[in-house]
């Protein structure tokens, strides 16, 4: 009995010593386990009641009791505290400023559009469109690509189980406008188109201006300084233009175009790899064929049409040199266009 008050003292100065439920639960067991230092000794206490009368097992059982609500009662504190703490941690200050709210800005390639728009608007264009979804027709066979034409391959078309296709480019646009509205017309398209391409400098979705006058009397001449007129303007600097001998079935004769390089100013920079000239276009006069196909007297009207690539003059004007960052839509890149006006 004598040495049951200083023992239960020890268990009790060892529970309050515990930081945390691991080492509660070991001095639970050191004391009231299977074989702790109380449970060994209440073990015999049939005998001791026998040989010594109750007292001693009496105290036995008082100091276990003892034991048991202190284990309880710190059992709870460190919950608290662990509670405590969570909550602490979690804590919202709700008086911190918030995010904010940031402005929105056009997509580099919607600049872009919007000022080949303006520009062609003031020469008497209008703006045209067409489905992006084409049938065979439009996309080639008006289009002077009959069936087996090699220039087919060119285009690596997506097709869909029906037979329709993804449009390879804007020229079915032409002869949409030229069948519903007749000659004579001047009308641009821009849009996207697809082909089954993918690189630093193919997307399978990319954007193409194409422009389209018809009549009486419309010549080279007229369409070479169209455009000469419009990438001055819409680079706004004086540029040097050349016309090279190319082939589309669509235009005859047809021309690629070349403007002096927007950064070096023709001396030759990463940029046009050293050549001193950008490609920016390509164009020609109306085929008959296309006109045919339009219900458009070839006797009487010619024409002339020429394609370009959206995403390239959007890159030379306002920056970006992978032409995929334009499609990615990450806010960092986007972030920097902010501020540009069209
Ligand atoms: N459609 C042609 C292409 O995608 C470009 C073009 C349009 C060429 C109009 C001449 C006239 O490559």
């Amino acid at each position: 009995m004598s040495e049951l008050t200083p023992l239960t003292g020890e268990a009790l100065a060892e529970i309050a010593a515990c930081a945390d439920l691991a080492a509660l639960d070991a001095v639970r067991v050191r004391w009231l386990g299977k074989k702790g230092r109380i449970t060994e000794q209440l073990k015999h206490s049939g005998k001791r009641v026998a040989s010594e009368g109750t007292e001693t097992v009496v105290a036995l059982q008082a100091a276990r009791q003892a034991i048991e609500g202190a284990l309880a009662e710190r059992r709870a504190a460190i919950g608290a505290a662990a509670l405590a703490r969570e909550i602490e941690a979690g804590r919202l200050d709700v008086t911190l400023p918030g995010r904010g709210e940031e402005p929105g800005g056009l997509h580099p390639v919607t600049l872009a559009r919007l000022r080949i728009e303006t520009l062609f608007r003031r020469a008497g264009f209008d703006v045209a469109s067409g489905p992006e979804i084409e049938d065979d027709f439009h996309n080639f066979g008006a289009l002077n690509i009959p069936a087996n034409h090699p220039a087919r391959a060119m285009h690596d078309t997506f097709y869909f189980a029906d037979g329709r296709l993804l449009r390879t480019h804007t020229s079915p646009v032409q002869i949409r406008a030229l069948r519903e509205r007749g000659a004579p017309l001047a009308v641009i398209a821009p849009g996207r188109v697809y082909r089954c391409d993918s690189d630093i400098t193919h997307s399978p979705m990319f954007h193409q201006l194409e422009g389209l006058a018809v009549g009486e009397g419309v010549s080279f001449a007229n369409m070479k300084a169209v455009l000469h007129g419009f990438m001055e303007a819409f680079f706004e600097r004086d540029l040097a233009m050349r016309l090279r001998p190319s082939y589309f079935p669509f235009t005859e004769p047809s021309a690629e175009v070349d403007m002096s390089c927007v950064f070096c100013q023709g001396q030759g920079c990463r940029v046009c790899k050293h050549s001193g000239w950008l490609e920016l276009a390509g164009c020609g006069m109306v085929h008959p064929h296309v006109l045919e196909a339009c219900g458009v007297d070839p006797e009487r009207y010619t024409g002339y049409a020429f394609g370009a690539g959206i995403d390239r003059l959007a890159m030379l004007r306002y920056g970006g040199n992978d032409l995929r960052l334009f499609f990615e839509n990450d806010q960092r890149f986007l972030r920097q266009f902010r501020a540009f006006r069209a």
